[in-house]
């Protein structure tokens, strides 16, 4: 999604709003730009771009525009409202040239403020909703630019995070946001950076100030206010979380980095010996948790998937009625709600405007609500009344793969916490805790041995362009991740994932030589469904993958291919099948010459309905 910087300081040099910029890439994009205010010309100037950065870099060595000045605002636009031109690019300015804004969010009446300023005479240049925010600061514009655009504020319906400069109130910068997140950089010996996301703040700020809804903040180059005080926070991401470390893309070394992940997830956690998890972020609400009858879990995308997997456990373990579905469903349902019901909502950036509609929705009607977020003070995190933190640090690639094997493993922490505050023995809660404390060198015995394997089936297979998921229970919503992974990393592939007791229903009907079956089947309760389901595509010649068991050698009767997971508790075994569907994603995706870190039209945290 869209991604803005603004910075103001002592430094004239643009490059240093550009490579915060190139720290936001991972987001997702589609074309960029920038302004700068040249103090001697006492002009903004701008260049806008469709396409990568680098184009806009291309842009900005060929232009003899001076483009150099301490006040400056950049932006990566992901398209929403007008198609993908340097005209619809961010900055916009008025008709005067004088203010000049980028903006993430959508401006949902935009139209009539776009109708009415028309009639008043101001001329727009583009097709974006966002062009009606400089319009309207414009009209309100009287020297103060803060004054403006809180006046401006007034009349937007929608989401916004916005940064804004103005030539004739020059070495100033003002900042504001409504459900679009926005953070301050505060520089030790520079200025200030305003950034969407902290990621990029990290070569120059080591304290930063996110911004709330309806704050305003206001920056020169030696100061800043925000309407209300707030103490700056420690910026605990590092240099090195937002580097390659060696790899060829982010999406590689976040999958090696999946046993991590997990030691992260759980450090401090567990207590083995004692079969209970430690979970310190609901020690506010563990007697609302004990007394709770009922769990609402939403998600988007991937992370939905880790809620259905923890549906299965929460059911079988906890003994809690499960409901999970997707935010931009739920958000216009009617859930039949009552006391004992609490939601969860499960988000690795804690910005996804559907899960946060949702959330704020369920929090209006009285709702305990969770959340399970990676992003530390995101939205989520401060709307919700407790929740636990994934601790992975950033995920650049834009397909969710380190974040979703932590999400797996919090959800079986969560299990074991409130299993154990129910039913759940003793002896039970120890067998899972010690499985949990197993995964790390289990996922990283799968990665050392099975990346070959996997990338050799990648190979074999990359000619095909439909392939099917299988897996029944726990391993049903690992095979719709493996088919989201497929197709939104190797596209354009095409991929479907479905429970095995399905497929006789619909998708046996493209079982031939052409259509090769992915069928996850770990020796657990199922396992016999699965191998008949298994029996039925061998019998119309499809080719088959089998994710299986160590030691299951039976299996190759009938899959052309295997690829081997450790023992563990069935509960856990979505933790190792997942890996190995990452790694065939990744291998296949980078065969066909895709961006892997940076699919076609995806973005990485989507702030828009
Ligand atoms: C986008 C990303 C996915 C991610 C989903 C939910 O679509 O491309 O990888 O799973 O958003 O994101 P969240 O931050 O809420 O987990």
């Amino acid at each position: 999604m869209c991604g803005i910087i603004g910075y103001i300081g002592k430094q004239k040099d643009i490059n240093i709003g550009i490579s915060a910029l190139r720290k936001l890439e991972y987001r997702g994009y589609d074309s960029a730009g920038l302004a700068v205010f040249n103090s001697d010309q006492k002009e903004i100037l701008c260049l806008k771009k469709a396409g990568r950065i680098d184009n806009l870099e291309k842009e900005v060595l060929c232009s003899n525009l001076a483009l150099q000045g301490n006040t400056s605002l950049f932006h990566t636009r992901w398209a929403t409202h007008g198609g993908v031109t340097d005209g619809n690019a961010h900055p916009h300015f008025d008709c005067k040239k004088n203010i000049y804004l980028v903006h993430n969010g959508i401006i949902e009446n935009y139209r009539e403020l776009k109708d009415s300023l028309e009639k008043e005479g101001h001329v727009f240049t583009s097709q974006t909703d966002t062009e009606v925010a400089s319009h309207l600061i414009e009209k309100f514009f009287k020297g103060n630019l803060e004054n403006a655009v809180r006046e401006a504020l007034k009349h937007i319906k929608g989401a916004y995070a916005l940064a804004v400069m103005a030539k004739e109130d020059p070495n100033k910068l003002v900042a504001a946001r409504l459900s679009s997140p926005l953070v301050i950089g505060i520089s030790e010996t520079d200025g200030y950076m305003v950034a969407s996301d902290a990621t990029a703040l990290v070569s120059y700020a080591k304290k930063i100030i996110n911004l709330d809804d309806n704050e305003i903040a206001v920056m020169s180059p030696s100061d800043f206010f925000i309407l209300k005080e707030k103490q700056p926070e420690i910026l605990e991401t590092k240099s090195e979380d937002i580097q390659k470390g060696g790899y060829p893309h982010f999406m590689l070394k976040e999958i090696m980095e999946e046993p991590e992940a997990i030691e992260n997830s759980i450090k401090g956690r567990l207590i083995p010996e004692e079969g209970l998890a430690r979970l310190g972020g609901l020690q506010n609400v563990t007697e609302e948790l004990r007394k709770m009858k009922r769990l609402l879990l939403v998600a988007c995308g991937t992370a939905s998937y880790a809620t259905l997997v923890g549906r299965y456990m929460l059911e079988e373990y906890a003994g809690i009625a499960v409901e999970a579905d997707i935010g931009s469903e739920f958000r216009y349902r009617k859930p039949v709600i009552d006391e004992g019901t609490a939601m969860l909502c499960v988000s690795q950036s804690g910005e996804t405007a559907d899960t946060l509609a949702a959330l704020k929705e369920m929090k209006r009607k009285g709702m305990l609500t969770l959340g399970v977020v990676n992003a530390v003070g995101s939205s989520i995190t401060r709307e919700t009344t407790a929740g636990i933190y994934n601790h992975i640090g950033p995920e650049i690639g834009v397909g969710a793969t380190k974040s979703f094997i932590s999400q797996l493993t919090i959800m079986a922490l969560l299990t074991l916490f409130l299993g154990r505050q129910r039913n759940l023995s003793l002896i039970k809660g120890q067998r899972i805790a010690q499985d949990i404390q197993g995964l790390p060198d289990k996922v990283r015995a799968v990665l050392a041995t099975q990346n070959a394997k996997v990338k050799e089936i990648a190979e074999k297979y990359a000619h095909f362009n439909n392939f099917i998921f299988l897996g029944r229970k726990y391993n049903y919503p690992i095979a719709m991740e493996g088919a989201l992974k497929l197709k939104e990393i190797a596209y354009p592939t095409h991929a479907e994932g479905y429970a095995a007791g399905e497929m006789k229903h619909g998708p046996i009907a493209l079982a031939d030589e052409n259509c090769p079956f992915i069928i996850i089947a770990p020796v657990d309760s199922v396992y016999e469904k699965v191998i008949s389901n298994m029996q039925e595509v061998k019998a119309r010649k499809a080719p088959i993958i089998a994710i299986t068991t160590e030691g299951n050698e039976a299996i190759k009767e009938l899959a052309d291919d295997v690829i081997y997971i450790p023992k563990t508790s069935e509960m856990l075994t979505p933790i190792l099948t997942t890996a190995p569907l990452h790694l065939l994603a990744y291998h296949m995706g980078v065969l066909k010459g895709c961006d892997v870190d940076k699919p076609r039209n995806l973005a990485k945290s989507v702030t828009v309905e």
